[in-house]
């Protein structure tokens, strides 16, 4: 080919491709969406207008109605520098723009076109405008296609807080949350995470058990230190089906992200999220699955919701402090006598969390001694912690005092199969942290608890 050939023939590709990049930003996705809202708009303010029986008014919604046909077709963006972010989602959801839609109300069922809920309260106590969408909603605010606008790509790692997880972003800034209106489910997370004694196990920036992570910043973990668990098995409520389903496969990457990953420690079977190596088919030591309790039975799916809103709302990200609403000073609990006293200090350092709400049945501790244990290779999953309501009879109150205050270290809880893998949970010491009163009143609660046994054993 001569030089003046490939010339032209390079001239023409370019021109191909200018082409080809109009057609595409022509038809791009956003300047469809806000085009019919403002066609819908302009007509729903015509039929106003022909049902308007003052000329005056009649012709004030006709000018209005023409404007709105008329606003050319553009990218828009909240910038909130001290929260460092650009926001374009007013691009496509029209509707929630103040500029556009003053009233922040329209009769639209769809989206992006609707107004947005909850406006007076949201939109008045918090300014789009100012505060932008993602502060809320997390997502990704420079993007202008809906797919990676609601950051369900691979590799984001703020995807849109889906539901009712929103609420975790109430609790981040306003450390009121548990008596926020709008945050009841965040609120209610809070209370459940303490009820069944996640704390037993898991601090929260430092407060807490010592046994697993802290989870004081679990909504930053990064993904990729996830990414190489086994998520095949792990379900989720369909939201279209009402039942647990499987991540579909298709969208794997796009679904494992930080919130369906605390979400499957509570609505699966933690073993079944972290199997490690128990039968050492991998490793030259056998390795215990997961010591976390299977919690499916106690929280069901909206208890898991809500623990899962509440831990996404545990980030180190800082705050501009005008952003942040503290929390009200809390009274001190006062308790009628000394055995609620101790009850209230077994459910406040999360011994339940072992040892079952109220002590009445140990949690699974795998490979360690439990009820009814036959196969040495099946049935090192029926291992148990001790239900106390039968145990703690046999001791003096002194005596419980010392077995609390000294723990039972790792290597102290007898396996079932010896060739299998250390059991993961151990009595932790909590000489540290139960003293003086609350030891007292803890020793004699459990005292109280104990099955009476008539049997003559
Ligand atoms: C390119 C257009 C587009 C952009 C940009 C966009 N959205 Fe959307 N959004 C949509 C469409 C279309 C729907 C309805 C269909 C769907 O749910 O995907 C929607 C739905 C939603 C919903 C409802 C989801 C549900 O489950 O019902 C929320 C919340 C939302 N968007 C928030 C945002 C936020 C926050 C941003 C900015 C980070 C944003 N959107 C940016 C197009 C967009
Ligand atoms: C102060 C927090 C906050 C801010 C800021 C915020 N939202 Fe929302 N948004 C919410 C809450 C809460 C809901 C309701 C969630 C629920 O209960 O389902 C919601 C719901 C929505 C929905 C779903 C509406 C429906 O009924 O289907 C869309 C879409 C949406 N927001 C978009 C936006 C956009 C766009 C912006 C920015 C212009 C924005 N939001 C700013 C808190 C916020
Ligand atoms: C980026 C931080 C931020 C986020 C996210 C946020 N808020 Fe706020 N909110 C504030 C600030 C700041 C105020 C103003 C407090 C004041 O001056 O009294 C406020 C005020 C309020 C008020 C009125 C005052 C009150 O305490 O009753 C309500 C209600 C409210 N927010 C609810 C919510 C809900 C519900 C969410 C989650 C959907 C939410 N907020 C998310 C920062 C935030
Ligand atoms: C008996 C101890 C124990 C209790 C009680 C416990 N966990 Fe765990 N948890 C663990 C262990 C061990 C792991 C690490 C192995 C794994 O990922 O399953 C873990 C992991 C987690 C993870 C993943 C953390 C990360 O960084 O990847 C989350 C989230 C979690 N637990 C939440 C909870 C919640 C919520 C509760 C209360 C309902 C709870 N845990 C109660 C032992 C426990
Ligand atoms: C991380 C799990 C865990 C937590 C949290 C925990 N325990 Fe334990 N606890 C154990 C294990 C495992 C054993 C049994 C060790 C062994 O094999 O002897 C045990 C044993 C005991 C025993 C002795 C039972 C017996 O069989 O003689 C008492 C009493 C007890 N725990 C009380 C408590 C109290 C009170 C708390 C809260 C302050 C608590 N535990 C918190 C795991 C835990």
């Amino acid at each position: 080919m001569s030089y003046r050939k490939l010339f032209i023939f390079f001239n023409l590709a370019m021109l191909a491709s200018f082409i080809a990049a109009f057609v595409l930003d022509y038809n791009a996705d956003w300047k469809k969406h806000q085009k019919e809202y403002y066609r819908q708009a302009s007509a729903a303010l015509e039929r106003k207008a022909a049902a308007a029986s003052d000329p005056e008014e009649k012709k004030a919604l006709l000018a209005e109605a023409a404007k709105l046909k008329r606003t050319p077709l553009e990218i828009k963006q909240i910038i909130t520098k001290d929260l460092g972010r650009v926001d374009r989602c007013t691009t496509c959801h029209v509707g929630m723009d103040e500029y556009v839609n003053p009233s922040m109300a329209n009769d639209f069922t769809k989206n992006p076109f609707k107004a947005h809920p909850n406006a007076a309260v949201l939109n008045g106590n918090h300014p789009f405008q100012k505060y932008g969408c993602t502060a809320c909603h997390q997502g990704q605010g420079l993007a202008t296609t809906a797919k990676a606008a609601h950051g369900k790509v691979m590799h984001w790692e703020k995807p849109m807080l889906e539901g009712k997880l929103i609420q975790a972003s109430c609790a981040k800034c306003h450390a009121n949350f548990e008596t926020l209106k709008g945050a009841e489910v965040a609120a209610l997370g809070k209370k459940l995470f303490n009820k069944h004694g996640c704390q037993g196990c898991h601090s929260i920036r430092g407060v807490g058990g010592i046994i697993s992570v802290d989870l004081g910043d679990i909504a930053d973990k990064p993904v990729e230190r996830i990414a190489g668990y086994n998520f095949d098995r792990v379900l989720k409520l369909d939201s279209r089906t009402g039942k647990m389903e499987k991540l579909h496969h298709s969208h794997h990457e796009d679904e494992w992200n930080i919130q369906n990953w605390i979400l499957g420690h509570l609505t699966n079977d933690p073993i079944v999220v972290t199997p490690n190596d128990p039968f050492a088919q991998f490793n030259p030591e056998p390795v215990a699955p997961s010591g976390m309790p299977d919690f499916r039975e106690e929280l069901g799916h909206s208890g898991a919701e809500a623990i899962t809103a509440y831990l996404m709302s545990m980030s180190a990200e800082q705050l501009p402090h005008r952003y942040f609403v503290p929390a009200p000073a809390k009274p001190e609990p006062r308790f009628a006598n000394n055995l609620e006293h101790g009850k209230h200090v077994f459910e406040k350092y999360g011994c339940q969390g072992c040892h079952g709400l109220g002590g009445v049945k140990g949690r699974r501790n795998y490979n360690a001694l439990g009820p009814g244990q036959e196969d040495p290779k099946k049935d090192m999953d029926k291992g148990q912690e001790p239900t106390l309501v039968d145990v703690v009879g046999t001791y003096t109150h002194e005596e419980l005092k010392k077995r609390i205050s000294a723990g039972v270290p790792a290597s102290a809880v007898s396996k079932f199969n010896e060739k299998g893998p250390v059991p993961p949970l151990y009595m932790p010491a909590w000489k540290d942290k139960i003293k003086g009163k609350e030891l007292d009143d803890l020793a004699s609660w459990l005292l109280s608890i104990a099955k009476k046994d008539d049997s003559g054993f």
